[in-house]
């Protein structure tokens, strides 16, 4: 019998270095094999060193407290300061008294003001133009330590994208650094510790910069959309052994030079010339006489230098080939590799040939029919990297500063006959750790999940973007929200979405209204995001919330919440958001929608969707406000969604009791954001099943609706017909493109049919996550874990698995803040067995399909028998239980499912 404190956490990491929020949470969990363990009481210590920890002065001690509170607990000790390092450590007590104390942890503080920064911008006096590139700069510098280190940190950040080198070693394995946010406002720093890394005496300091999003090309609107060339801001604090302090920062005493890159740019890809490398350039005794002084550039001073608030992108993977084929061509053959998986990232080249050779790697996602790549849907995005051989033995060699997203590679210009060691995927995406794992009895079911998951890792790539191949690659908000509960299982996305939410919010434009894409490149800025779009305003912060209890980016970001709710109040005309003569943005409509998605077409309207979305919205903005124990604004906030219902009712729903368009997106949001009156729901869902009926089994949904209609059609008692549209494989359905072989989603419901082949290539992405947001409910009602938004992150659980759709099993995992919850059923005749875990600390409802209550038991016991399980009620065939944290095997008799 043992409890375990473990998994201590501070923002979501474990031990950050360098991080500026000033009063960080630490969170962490209980472990235990008993049932009904839960916290009653902890005590925080925190200290400047790890030996106070065991005695000695604290800088706080939060004393004895009774709670079960074991997330987001706020440090309250004294003020924090730049770079210091605090020691913690946790002791809990369980419901009996019994104690566990934690092994310690730490954080450390970054750069607090910015006149901790010693560094100035330097880079090169070389540039490229609004389309043309030019070779990466290449920076160096020699320093001297004089005494004995005790610690060393590294601190940097770019204008563009850098890499740092300390005596030919690069610091941390973070990629794309500094991450994309609104450079004009806003550029986060990293932090290092290169305690290891100094030697002592002379230290070589190096630098390379690419690109990136502050200046390569983004999206279809050409290069130099924040600045003209990439800068590089960074400084080494030493402490010596002494105590002293010594920084040595980016200045005019830096050289530059150009190097092997010639080119890198997300969109059109790398050039490398292995002739050029810069043997040791990073070394000592380097010798750099024919470098050129380093420009120093002003500092921005109207963009605050921020710590990094979300996770970094890193190699996750390694995808080895599955077949490689030979095209003929006039002089040299194609070879296409296919890497038997979508993704994103790069690959890795081995190759040996004569000196000056150019090998040119294309990417793709998808096939001609003729056995060539399909790079029309990339529109201007070249993809293409070319490497130039330095001769001799064999060269190893990955891109920079880049990523594409490609299944299927083609090298031309080839030296001899490539093998399955010539090319390695390298899979790369933000280090979101992985939470969730489904898995049932239907092969193509667990494909879709599959599917689901790679357009997850493929397209969070710092931010949320659409898709990660074609000239795009945006935050889209609209996609952002459609796909973040489903995220939400997958992948740990707290501190993804606490970074993005940011961006959002700096993206804000002045009248309150939330933009189309996060982060919004100034000199271009989409505007106004429209219904669903700017939703993801609100929205993504209370998903946040529900999945990981964190309130306090609710209180983050509430001020601009509330100005985007009172831009709609403003734009609105009584409850109505973008009536018919509003000469505002009207929005996407419900994007991709087969059934007319621009409104004009007898589809959704946008005024129906954009009231619907502001009644939602502004209903959640009440609840947000009543959490935060603002009660007027909760009052205001719920008037306006009130107002919003009304106007939905008066304007849309027709006196038959159906609704104008009468598509399903119109009924999945009416019954999902609850805007009809009782007696008129039932009509709505009748209709829902009709149309679906009608189109023989087929969904008809885009962006807007797709990820409600199941869970509309299970609650409201049409769990086979949600089952139907899940299994459907003919076009439109989810399981469509997984029977033509796709590895991700689809940004369409027909990319590609026998009939009609590749859809419009101006839009037409194999890696698009929007649709896969069904994932929510597969998890949900298919695996038997949802959360209770009364109490959000996990800390009460509904489990209440729905069998449906001839499937026999079922396996669901979720990591919550409080630890894994797992359930794990089988169907057999007419017993259904269930192994579910429910975290220390935390309670479940349990819903077990049984004839009633006394066909069921747990671990082979009667219910009376079972320890910390109280039966509630019977439902609509499912015995329904509350149970205490623990694991349990439950087994009941059912009435064979249809
Ligand atoms: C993107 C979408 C996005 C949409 C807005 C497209 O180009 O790929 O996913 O939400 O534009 O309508």
């Amino acid at each position: 019998m043992s409890l375990i404190v473990s998994n201590l956490t501070c923002e979501y990491r474990t031990n950050p270095l360098g991080i500026d929020v000033l009063q960080p949470r630490l969170s962490w969990q209980l472990e235990s094999n008993e049932r009904g363990t839960r916290q009653s009481a902890y005590r925080i210590l925190v200290a400047a060193s790890a030996s106070y920890l065991s005695g000695g002065s604290a800088l706080w001690d939060s004393g004895k407290v009774a709670s079960d509170r074991s997330i987001h607990v706020r440090y309250e000790g004294p003020g924090l300061s730049s770079g210091q390092r605090l020691y913690w450590k946790v002791w809990v007590w369980d419901e009996s008294g019994r104690e566990a104390e934690s092994t310690p942890a730490w954080w450390e503080m970054g750069l607090l003001e910015r006149t901790d920064w010693q560094g100035q911008w330097i880079g090169a006096f070389f540039s490229g133009g609004p389309r043309t590139t030019s070779p990466a700069p290449y920076l160096r510098k020699e320093f001297k330590v004089t005494k004995p280190i005790a610690s060393a940190r590294l601190f940097a950040t770019a204008l563009g994208l850098y890499e740092t080198y300390l005596n030919g070693v690069r610091a941390g394995d973070a990629l794309l650094t500094p991450g994309w946010t609104d450079y004009g406002k806003r550029i986060q720093y990293q932090v290092y510790d290169v305690s290891d890394l100094i030697q002592a005496e002379t230290n070589a300091w190096g630098a390379v910069l690419g690109d990136g999003w502050g200046v390569g090309h983004i999206a279809w609107v050409g290069r130099q959309r924040y600045t003209d060339r990439p800068k590089f801001l960074a400084q080494i604090i030493l402490t010596y052994s002494d105590g002293s302090q010594e920084t040595i920062g980016t200045d005019q005493s830096w050289k530059v030079t150009q190097g092997a890159i010639l080119e890198s740019d997300m969109l059109m890809g790398e050039s490398y010339d292995a002739r050029r490398e810069l043997t040791g350039w990073c070394e000592t005794g380097y010798d750099d006489a024919s470098w050129w002084p380093a420009e120093v550039f002003e500092d921005p001073k109207d963009a605050a230098l921020v710590a990094t608030n979300g996770p970094a992108v890193k190699r996750q993977e390694e995808l080895r080939p599955v077949s490689i084929n030979k095209i003929p061509d006039f002089v040299n053959p194609r070879w296409i590799f296919d890497l038997g998986q979508n993704m994103v990232g790069w690959i890795r080249l081995c190759v040996q040939g004569k000196k000056g050779t150019t090998v040119s790697i294309r990417y793709a996602e998808v096939l001609n029919p003729d056995g060539t790549l399909y790079t029309a849907n990339l529109r201007s995005a070249r993809n293409t990297d070319y490497y130039t051989l330095k001769g001799g033995e064999e060269e190893i060699w990955e891109p920079h500063f880049l990523f594409h997203g490609f299944r299927y590679i083609e090298l031309l210009g080839f030296p001899g006959t490539p093998t399955e060691e010539t090319v390695t995927g390298i899979v790369v995406h933000s280090d979101i750790p992985q939470t969730g794992s489904f898995e049932c009895s239907d092969p193509l079911i667990n494909q879709l999940q599959h599917n689901i998951v790679w357009g997850q890792k493929g397209n969070f790539v710092d931010v949320p973007t659409d898709c990660p191949q074609r000239d795009e690659r945006l935050g889209w908000t609209g996609d952002a929200q459609v796909f973040i509960r489903t995220a939400a299982y997958n992948r740990n996305v707290a501190g993804f979405f606490t970074k993005w939410t940011r961006d959002l919010e700096d993206a804000q434009f002045p009248d309150g209204a939330y933009p189309a894409v996060a982060p919004n490149p100034a000199a271009w800025a989409i505007g106004d995001g429209g219904p669903a779009w700017a939703d993801a305003g609100v929205i993504c912060p209370w998903t946040i919330y529900e999945c990981y209890g964190d309130i306090g980016l609710l209180e983050a970001r509430y001020e601009s919440m509330q100005r985007f709710i009172e831009f709609l109040s403003q734009t609105s005309r009584n409850g109505l958001r973008c009536y018919a003569d509003y000469t505002g943005w009207h929005g996407f409509g419900d994007w991709l929608a087969l059934d007319g998605s621009d409104g004009r077409e007898g589809g959704t309207s946008k005024e129906l969707i954009g009231t619907a979305f502001f009644a939602y919205s502004s209903h959640l903005l009440a609840k947000i406000a009543g959490l935060l124990g603002r009660d007027k604004d909760a009052e205001h906030y719920n008037g306006l969604s009130r107002q919003a219902r009304e106007a939905f009712v008066e304007h849309f729903v027709l006196p038959d009791g159906t609704i104008k368009g009468g598509t399903q997106t119109s009924y999945v949001l009416a019954l999902h954001f609850d805007l009809l009156p009782q007696d008129l729901r039932s009509i709505a869902v009748s209709e829902l099943v009709r149309n679906i009926e009608q189109r023989d089994n087929h969904l008809s949904t885009g962006f807007v609706g797709t990820p409600y209609l199941n869970r509309v059609l299970s609650e409201a008692g049409h769990l086979d017909t949600a089952y139907g549209l899940l299994k459907q494989t003919t076009w439109p359905s989810w399981l469509y493109s997984v029977t033509q072989g796709a590895t991700t989603i689809w940004e369409r419901w027909d990319g590609w049919t026998h009939d009609k082949g590749f859809q419009d290539q101006g839009m037409n992405s194999f890696n698009h996550y929007a649709y896969g947001a069904v994932g929510a409910w597969m998890y949900a009602v298919i695996g038997g874990i949802d959360l209770d938004p009364e109490h959000p992150g996990y800390k009460h659980i509904m489990m209440h698995p729905q069998p449906g759709g001839g499937l026999t099993h079922a396996k669901a995992g979720l990591y919550s803040m409080y630890g894994l919850i797992r359930s794990e059923w089988a169907l057999q005749k007419d017993t259904f067995d269930w192994q579910i875990t429910v975290p220390a600390s935390t309670t479940a409802s349990v819903y077990v399909p049984a004839k009633d209550a006394s066909h069921v038991t747990e671990s082979g016991h009667s219910i009376e028998k079972a320890q910390g399980i109280t039966f509630v009620r019977m439902e609509n065939g499912f015995a329904v239980f509350e149970v205490e944290a623990g694991s349990y095997s439950f087994s009941s008799e059912i009435d064979k499912p249809a």
